[in-house]
């Protein structure tokens, strides 16, 4: 663990990524490259450039997640103070932490003091975040911690008075459902009584409208969904070339999720030098890079109530796009 404090400026930044994280990617890669369906988890795509084209997604006409959520937080961030009387923060896959600020202006308008705790893969990210919310918000104190939500979840620090714990941007459908289950389980567990769960999910709808968020017209998302094989070079001295490659977002409506594959243009092989691997694709072959679950009422209950969480508030933007929920630990 590597640690930097200034503590006249409110910040300290803890990272838990090392040499550890080579080895995560390379057995992630190991893993999914040598499946008969190729697949590579998401969070590979952000490395700065993929935290900076998924920003210019968040501004795209047809990504319209963003803007619904941060609607719902206009609308209810100052209820949402009141509700939980959260002390602290502590926000998963914080990215740019852009909507987190309406829930910090509501919180800093009560004058208590607060803790905002970013946890982000990113190091830019939650380093950059941490020194402008510290200048916007005077008084502050920003914990950020640069780690995987899904390895480091226990090196969170240890709670400073009432937590709300925040994960935005519908991120938690980007789980598959056993392991989504899973992870709300592990959240439970961050919350003593008191605490809450602040999540953003996006809602089923119209297929066109869904597809169109994940397939811009400017390209951006074809972009950022080609990102990953930039990150296979550079971190594992892969040779793909990314133009063999064409971005593809689809609605499989039984599962009711966004997947978005990459499919090679033409058969060939690529070396991963660093797993002594080589891949090869056929023509029109697909690899999965990510999928977007998109929540009913029902399908969110369900995953909370197994998980060991109570839903306390359900909330949506005007036209349904989106919600925001609210919930507790069960029995808490
Ligand atoms: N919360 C922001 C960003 C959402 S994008 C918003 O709502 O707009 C998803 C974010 O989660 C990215 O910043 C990405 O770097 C981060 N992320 C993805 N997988 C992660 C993981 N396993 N651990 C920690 N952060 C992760
Ligand atoms: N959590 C975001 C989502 O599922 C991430 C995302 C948006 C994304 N657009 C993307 C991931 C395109 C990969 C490709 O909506």
């Amino acid at each position: 663990m590597d640690s930097t404090a200034s503590p006249d400026a409110g910040i300290r930044i803890e990272s838990f990524l090392g040499e550890g994280e080579e080895r995560s990617l390379a057995q992630d890669a190991l893993d999914g490259l040598t499946r008969s369906f190729k697949e590579l988890p998401p969070k590979h795509f952000y490395d700065s450039r993929g935290a900076e084209l998924f920003e210019r997604i968040c501004e795209l006409p047809e990504y319209y997640p963003t803007r619904a959520e941060r609607s719902i937080l206009d609308e209810f961030a100052t209820e949402l103070v009141e509700l939980t009387g959260a002390e602290e923060l502590v926000e998963l896959g914080a990215g740019a932490a852009t909507k987190t600020r309406v829930l910090l202006d509501a919180l800093h308008a009560t004058g208590a003091p607060v803790r905002y705790v970013p946890m982000d893969v990113t190091e830019s990210m939650v380093r950059e975040c941490a020194s402008e919310l510290t200048r916007v918000y005077p008084g502050l104190q920003v914990h950020g911690v640069i780690g995987d939500f899904e390895r480091h979840l226990e090196y969170l620090p240890r709670s400073h008075g009432k937590r709300l714990v925040v994960f935005l941007g519908g991120t938690i459908g980007n789980f598959a459902p056993k392991p989504r289950r899973a992870f709300l389980a592990k959240i439970a567990e961050l919350l003593a009584p008191g605490d809450h769960l602040l999540m953003g999910v996006d809602l089923v709808k119209d297929p066109d409208v869904l597809r169109a968020a994940y397939d811009d017209a400017q390209g951006v998302t074809a972009e950022f969904n080609r990102n990953l094989l930039h990150v296979l070079n550079r971190e594992l001295n892969a040779n793909f070339e990314p133009s063999d490659f064409e971005h593809v977002a689809m609605f499989d409506p039984e599962r009711e999720w966004i997947e978005m594959r990459l499919r090679s243009r033409r058969a060939h092989t690529v070396t991963v030098e660093a797993l002594g691997l080589g891949v090869h694709f056929g023509a029109g072959e697909e690899m999965r890079t990510e999928i977007s679950a998109k929540f009913t009422p029902k399908r969110l209950q369900d995953d909370l109530a197994v998980s060991g969480l109570d839903l306390v508030r359900w909330l949506t933007d005007p036209e349904n796009r989106f919600a925001l929920t609210l919930s507790r630990r069960s029995g808490a």
